[in-house]
């Protein structure tokens, strides 16, 4: 995989290389209780917090972290505070996809110098122990991507070790905090976020990402493959040049009863924000059976699902050279998990209800064997399910 254009100084030198997710943000209305939720049922550890305390008198920051994923939980403490305005608007939900880079002024100017529009413009945070360098970019709706760059004790290094976040924030000290290292759930990273867009905007914000952050169309769902009877969406998936990240964009469709999508946007305003988020995970069954255990409340999928799953999985990897599911398919039925398989492998994935009482933005589990896609033969199994819920809340 070796050519001129993916050498190393290449790459290091473009300053839209994107290093990591350096954090997800979430606006709550209650970031300490939203703390002890997250905690509880994902097994996140509360590793710092930024409030009064500390000298954050706008706002209180919770930092939430497993394996490489960074969650911030940011509550305002005046009216005047943005995220105030927002949470009216929105419910909980996240604001903020940030990423890591080398130079996030360099970053943010080339960014702008696409197209991009301002929603902050760079400034440093900078103590005794180094500093942290961000710059924010608008994207769809209320949703903002910050690029983020570090020095010293505040390096991405750092950080991934347990390091300090950013200036204002103090190490936190909780038992739940030793309860979830004794009982790990295995999330390692985020794989993908999944945004909703009005009606007729999923190709211009698939163009937006192009212009801007260079990225690449990675694999494209038409309407045909994942309608149902009752509703419909489109999406395509967005990814980095290195495919570090991942973003499909769905839009609403034409359906006789009204999708998925759009009952997100009438909750949420009708305005554009994050729809899930994919946790990986190596060990599905293992991941799945602690957050059942710890009260996660999961889709369920129609009985039938399973009469089926296993002759049209097992084609796809039969016919392709790859080998079967080893994980123990009595498990897999009796956790609800959801498998699909394409021309590169198979994989497990399994969908949380709506975390907040809005039905807005869910948690995805996903494990890959080999296949990069998104659970494309789950979608139409998913939908149905999906609609059994909206019809339960008297939304469909
Ligand atoms: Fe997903």
């Amino acid at each position: 995989m070796t050519s001129a254009s993916t050498q190393p100084s290449a790459i290091s030198s473009d300053p839209l290389t994107l290093i990591d997710v350096d954090h997800v943000r979430f606006y709550v209305g209650n970031a300490k209780q939203a703390a002890y939720f997250y905690a509880h049922t994902f097994g996140f550890r509360i590793d710092q917090i930024a409030d009064l305390t500390t000298g954050s008198r706008e706002e209180a920051d919770y930092l939430l972290t497993q394996g490489n994923i960074r969650i911030l939980l940011t509550t305002p403490l005046t009216k005047e505070h943005p995220a105030a305005e927002e949470i009216k608007l929105y419910g909980d939900g996240i604001k903020e996809v940030a990423l890591t880079v080398e130079d996030a002024t360099a970053t943010y100017n080339k960014a702008i110098e696409n197209g991009a529009e301002c929603a902050q413009a760079p400034r440093t945070l900078e103590d005794e122990r180094g500093t942290v360098t961000v710059a924010s970019i608008k994207v769809y709706g209320r949703v903002i991507h910050t690029f983020v760059s570090r020095t010293g004790e505040y390096s991405h290094e750092n950080l991934r070790k347990g390091g300090p976040f950013m200036p204002t924030f103090k190490k936190f000290d909780s038992p739940l905090n030793t309860y979830n290292e004794d009982h790990p759930c295995g999330l390692m990273y985020c794989d993908h976020f999944v945004g909703n867009v009005e009606e007729g905007k999923m190709n211009y914000w698939v163009k937006w990402y192009e212009d801007v952050l260079g990225f690449k169309m990675f694999k494209h769902f038409d309407d045909a493959d994942i309608s149902t009877e009752f509703s419909a969406l489109m999406s395509k998936v967005m990814a980095s040049g290195n495919n570090l990240i991942k973003m499909p964009i769905n839009e609403p469709a034409d359906g006789v009863k009204k999708s998925q999508i759009l009952e997100y946007l009438e909750w949420h305003n009708m305005t554009p924000g994050v729809q899930h988020l994919a946790f990986r995970t190596d060990d599905e069954i293992g991941t799945i059976t602690e957050l059942r255990r710890r009260g996660v409340d999961f889709l369920s999928m129609p009985d039938t699902y399973y009469e089926l799953v296993w002759e049209r999985v097992n084609k796809m990897l039969q016919q392709h050279g790859h080998e079967m599911v080893k994980e123990d398919h009595k498990r897999i039925r009796d956790l609800g998990i959801l498998v699909d398989a394409d021309d590169e492998g198979y994989l497990l994935q399994l969908f949380t209800k709506p975390l907040q009482d809005r039905p807005t933005f869910f948690i995805e589990i996903i494990c890959r064997r080999g296949s990069q896609s998104f659970g494309k033969g789950n979608f139409k199994a998913l939908f149905e399910s999906l609609e059994l819920e909206q019809e339960r809340r008297g939304n469909l």
